[in-house]
Formats: structure tokens, sequence, C-alpha cells
């Protein structure tokens, strides 16, 4: 059965859900699911932006079918040729024979790798060039590296709707919703949507905060991702949000305490310091486990706030090897600018802290590693209490 919405006049949503998939590119866990979108304008041509993932092909290609409602597809815009988008380009050539694939020399060269077989009917634009389909005119935008080197964005200057390809997009199914004004974003999508820039995009800041600036310049009224929401309203809380998030700015003053504990002493030191910090009036603090927290979740938090303090024991004379995991993470993604504490353990031979504090500050940019390291000897006690109010007292300091 088809399943569409619409956007706006002469353009339908005729993307797909996708439930089935645990791992979003076979790394990501995905309990909500996520959304491919896929948008079609119906002008004096027909014109369909970007495909979805083979996973939902053909309910896809129902609602392809359902729109046009008897009419050819004209023109195929790809915008981003990662499969989770490209991966049924075939499938619409082979529906749609005649159809003109729209996109640039890097989307062609890539849909040549993938072997699609695209010869004698593609149409390469580049920065700044237009196109009309009747009463559409759309302008093309290079967005290097958000996510791929070949994405752009396409502003149809006639309803001011910009399909962003993965800029703006969110983890999560859509579930019959479509628009941003139809969800309680800021209550149930934000941590996901937080968590899909971080760990897709968080990388590449510059990138977007590049392509946040040309987006400045235009007067966009919706924004068409290829994932999560469609934006129709209060653009400016995403916005604001991307360029936080790309400037590696924290959203909040707050500390996220990540520990890697054995068999629970880091932990308890970890839950003694979350308590000080409480009683002192700095109540956004979490806790997370890096042993049972997915890693893509804590790179989110750590996006999200200020401070973070990494509490580790002390393994075959190294880092516990998630919190490793986690440390890899953050430098493969650029994450840079945040304030960090450090509480190390070790029954003999502690060596956690000295390697993290190396690591944070070799390794990652403008990382400031707080002087006060509080040192555990397989357990946190009583006489270790003062070093910790010492610690305590320089994260509250560093706040201010
Ligand atoms: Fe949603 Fe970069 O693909």
């Amino acid at each position: 059965m088809y399943c569409v919405r619409k956007v706006t006049d002469n353009l339908y949503w005729v993307g797909a859900n996708e439930h089935r998939l645990e791992l979003f590119e076979n790394i990501h866990p995905i309990p909500k699911g996520v959304s491919y979108n896929s948008y079609l304008l119906l002008d004096k041509q027909t014109v369909l932006f970007d495909t979805v993932d083979w996973a939902v092909c053909r309910q896809f290609l129902e609602n392809v079918e359902h729109v046009l409602a008897g009419r050819t597809l004209d023109y195929l815009v790809i915008n981003h040729l990662e499969p989770d988008h490209g991966a049924s380009i075939e499938e619409i050539i082979l529906r749609y024979p005649k159809v003109k694939i729209i996109s640039n020399e890097k989307a062609f060269m890539m849909m040549r790798q993938f072997a699609f077989p695209i010869d004698g009917r593609i149409e390469e634009v580049k920065e700044g060039d237009t196109k009309s389909f009747g009463k559409h005119t759309v302008t093309f935008v290079a967005a290097p590296m958000v996510h791929w080197p070949e994405v752009m964005v396409t502003f149809d200057t006639t309803n001011g709707v910009l399909f962003s390809a993965d800029a703006f997009g969110s983890f999560g199914a859509l579930d019959g919703k479509l628009f941003n004004d139809e969800v309680n974003f800021d209550r149930d999508w934000i941590d996901d949507a937080r968590r899909y820039y971080t760990n897709i995009v968080g990388k590449y800041g510059p990138h977007v905060q590049s392509l946040l600036k040309k987006a400045s310049g235009i007067d966009i009224k919706i924004i068409c991702p290829l994932h999560g929401p469609v934006w129709r309203s209060d653009l400016g809380y995403f916005i604001d949000k991307y360029d936080k998030w790309s400037r590696y700015e924290p959203e909040e003053k707050g500390v996220v305490i990540v520990y890697a504990s054995m068999y629970g002493n880091t932990e308890s030191a970890a839950t003694a310091l979350a308590t000080k910090l409480v009683e002192q009036g700095v109540t956004n603090v979490s806790m997370y486990d890096a042993s049972k927290t997915h890693v893509s979740t804590l790179i989110s938090e750590t996006f999200r706030v200020s401070h973070v303090v990494l509490a580790s024991v002390t393994y075959n004379l190294g880092i516990y090897p998630p919190m490793h995991n986690y440390l890899m993470d953050m430098k493969a993604l650029n994450l840079q600018n945040r304030t960090i504490a450090i509480v190390e353990n070790g029954s003999w031979a502690c060596k956690s802290g000295t390697l993290m504090q190396e690591f944070l500050e070799n390794e990652m940019k403008k990382m400031t590693v707080l002087d006060d390291r509080l040192t555990l000897n397989s357990a946190m006690n009583e006489d270790k209490l003062p070093d910790m109010d010492t610690l305590v007292d320089s994260i509250i300091e560093s706040m201010k």
C-alpha cells in the first residue's frame, strides 16, 4: 500500500520508514528506526529528489507510482549518493527509462563506481547552476563533506524549499508524522537528532559551517532533509543546534561522567563525585557506563555538555578498552573545546589517568584537562575524600 504525504503545493514526500534495521551504517543502534526521505515534485515536468535505501525500495516505488498517477518521471536529482539514499537509483532507471539524472561530477563518478547504468541520461550541474521544471526553478549549492564529498543541496526558489541532503536530518522513523510541528521535537527527537548529527556528520564541522553561511543568504521556508521530520516552522531552533554542534560548542553547562569500572569500585567513586556535584548545585549531571553505553550515545552526550569526567580503571597497563574506544571516537569525530576531569584507578601501576591526559592533550584539539586529578588505588576510601573535594571544586570553578 502506498504511503505518501503532501509537503506543500505539488510536492510530496514519497520516502519510507525502516524499523527492522538494528544498526545504521551497521554501527549505530537505531531503536526508534529511521526514515529515508525522498520527495517528488509535480510540475510541467516531474522531478524526484533522491531515492531511498534498498531495504525500503518496494514501498518507495509504490509511493512514486501513486503520486505520478500515470505520468512518467522526467528527472531524478541526486543530492547525496550514499547508498541509504542512492541504492534505488538503478530501480528508478529500470522503471522510468527516459529519466534524466541531475547531479554533479563527483556524484556521477561514484554512480559509475557503484555500477549504475547512468550513461546517456546524465545532466551535470555545478555550484550556482539553475534549472527550471515549469513553474519551479531550482538552484544547486555544493555542500562537500556534509557528509560525503559529492553532496549538494538544492533550493527551490519558487516555494523556498531546501532539499538539504543529510543536513538537518535525524534518526527515528516518522510513523505517519512528517513535519516538525507534528512531533514534540525538543522532548522526543532532539537526543536522536544529536546522536545522528554528531556521529554521522560531526567530524565535518567546518564544512557544515560553510553550508550554514551559504544558507543564511537564502530565504528558506521549508527544509526537506533525507532523514527525519521536514521543518516548516521554528527553523531557527534547529539551525542554532547545527551551528553549535558544528562549532563544537556545548549546548549546555553540565557534566557528563563516563566511567569504566571492572568490579564497581570506579563506578562507586563516579557516583560519589556526581553526588557531590549535585549537592553543590550542579544538577545537570549524567553518568554513563562506558561498557554498557553505545559509544554513539557517549559521543552525543559529550557534544551536548561543557564538562566531561573520565573515570577509568587501568587495564593491561593501559586505558580500559571501552574508554579507549570512546576516546578514539572523540578524536575521529574532531570533538574539541571541552573541559575534562580525570579519575583514575589501579590496584598497582595506575596508568590510565596519565594515558588519558596524554591522549587528550597530544591527539585532540582544544581540550582543557583539569590539574586536580583523582587517583584511586583499588577503591574510593575516606582518605581520598579531600582529593575528590578538590576535584569537585575545580570542576565547579571551571564552570564559572
Ligand atoms: Fe543519510 Fe550520508 O547518508
